[in-house]
């Protein structure tokens, strides 16, 4: 068993953290919040993610999760230091790492023996040098010899599923720059890798690598079938079997094959344009990723578009909404599409009512601007009821089980716009709806 430290309790923090005292390591996790880390003793989660109450309130229970705002104890307790807080981005596209480098400089501070300081942040390449030039300048203007090791292990967890992703990842990617870090790393990781999980060991740029190079791959591969959804419409394909067909090719495989209307999230939006200006840093533009970032945002205007197109004047009608989260299983609306389509929805006049099963509590900061205009609504039947139409941003499994028998009567108009394909046509205009999708 290991003593780690994680310094930042945010969602990445807390689900490494929960996930590493499952794997049996004894975990501290560090917020400078005192109210998050109050709250997280007394069982209460801020953030949404199945699974993660429960994992936090056994460990916490049998006192193999604590959680501190006192860096400094943290720091001389533990053998292995996660750096786990927020890499926004800043006005230029790159990630920020004032927080990753404050971080490493109260590790110098409190370092008192070998340490293994670990980057789960995502960050780009480089960062676990610059993580390690900074510790070792502090130390040394102390004439401090203590030695440590910096690793690079980038986390691949989806929200939703982040506590599986990290129990049973694809893959463990350790960059490593010592036998004894990569000895310490495979100790922690030692149960998942016993299930057959395998380790990916190479240099810390390497491994930082990884991690943007494999979300800017699953960002263009959206956009890509995206882009052929869009033409699908043009020449009467179906989008849906295409996916398939090329799916069934094991090169492709089927997954994140689903058009919808632009992806979002804390990673790939993020993580999409730290790519590109590493690239243009390095005096090598990466085309591919440039042309990602733009042709999503052109996919939320063309859902925009698509209303309007088929609606006509959008002044004084209304649309109720289903789902304004990036994704389902989620109360995270970072960089979601609804942000964006919403916002030019009202602009043209129309009204909004919403029904999101957790996004209502962020929905409601994020459209305080146009609070006038967008509703919450308590259900789906509500958000419904008498508008002109229907729009669904987000795929929450309980949408495709809704009646549509009723809400057809509850509703004034009969446009329905199911952005993330959850209908088939025939079924939807069998009740009376004109049906508009994305590629079919
Ligand atoms: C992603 C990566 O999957 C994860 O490995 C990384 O660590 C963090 O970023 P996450 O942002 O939680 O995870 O969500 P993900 O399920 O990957 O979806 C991202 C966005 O892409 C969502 O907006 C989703 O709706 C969209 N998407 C995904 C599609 O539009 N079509 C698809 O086929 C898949």
């Amino acid at each position: 068993m290991h003593k780690i430290a994680v310094v930042g309790s945010g969602y990445v923090g807390l689900v490494t953290g929960a996930c590493l005292a499952e794997f049996g390591m004894e975990v501290t996790c560090i917020d400078r919040n005192i109210a998050k880390i109050n709250g997280l003793k007394n069982g209460r989660i801020p953030i949404y993610e199945p699974g993660l109450e429960q994992l936090v309130k056994k460990h916490f229970h049998h006192k193999r999760l604590h959680f501190t705002t006192n860096i400094k104890t943290a720091v001389e307790e533990s053998e292995v230091i996660l750096i786990a807080v927020g890499t926004p981005t800043k006005e230029d596209g790159s990630a920020d790492l004032k927080s990753v480098l404050q971080v490493a400089e109260d590790i110098a501070k409190y370092i008192n023996g070998y340490k293994i300081i670990v980057d789960k942040s995502t960050v780009p390449v480089g960062t676990g040098q610059k993580v390690k030039q900074t510790i070792r300048n502090i130390l040394s203007n102390k004439n401090n010899n203590t030695s440590f090791d910096v690793v690079s292990n980038p986390e691949f967890l989806r929200e939703g599923s982040a506590i599986n992703d990290f129990l049973k990842p694809d893959r463990i990617v350790l960059g490593v720059e010592s036998k004894m870090a990569e000895k310490v790393m495979r100790e922690v990781y030692a149960v998942p890798n016993g299930h057959g999980i395998p380790f990916i060991v190479t240099n810390l740029e390497t491994a930082e690598m990884i991690k943007y190079a494999a979300n800017a791959f699953l960002a263009l591969k959206i956009t890509y079938i995206n882009e052929i959804a869009n033409l699908c419409e043009r020449v009467g394909a179906d989008v849906k079997m295409i996916a398939e067909g090329m799916g069934m090719d094991h090169r492709i495989s089927p997954k994140f094959l689903q058009p919808g209307p632009g992806f979002g999230g804390s990673c790939f939006p993020k993580d999409a344009k730290a790519l590109a200006k590493t690239g243009r840093d390095n005096s090598l533009p990466l085309t591919l990723v440039e042309q990602t970032i733009i042709a999503n945002e052109l996919q939320k205007h063309r859902m925009i578009e698509k209303i309007s197109n088929n609606m006509g004047d959008l002044k004084g009608k209304t649309l109720g909404v289903l789902g304004i989260t990036f994704k389902p299983e989620t109360d995270d609306m970072r960089e979601a599409p609804s942000l964006v389509i919403l916002e030019a929805l009202v602009r043209k006049g129309a009204y909004i009512k919403v029904y999101d099963p957790a996004g209502e509590k962020e929905g409601r900061l994020r459209f305080n601007h146009i609070k006038d205009k967008v509703v919450f609504c308590q259900d789906e039947y509500t958000a419904i009821k008498e508008v002109d139409g229907i729009l669904i941003l987000t795929e929450w499994p309980q949408f495709k089980k809704i009646d549509l028998d009723y809400i057809k009567n509850q509703m004034k108009g009969n446009y329905f716009f199911d952005f993330r394909n959850i209908f088939e046509r025939s079924a939807i205009e069998a009740k009376g709806f004109q049906y508009y999708c994305v590629g079919r």
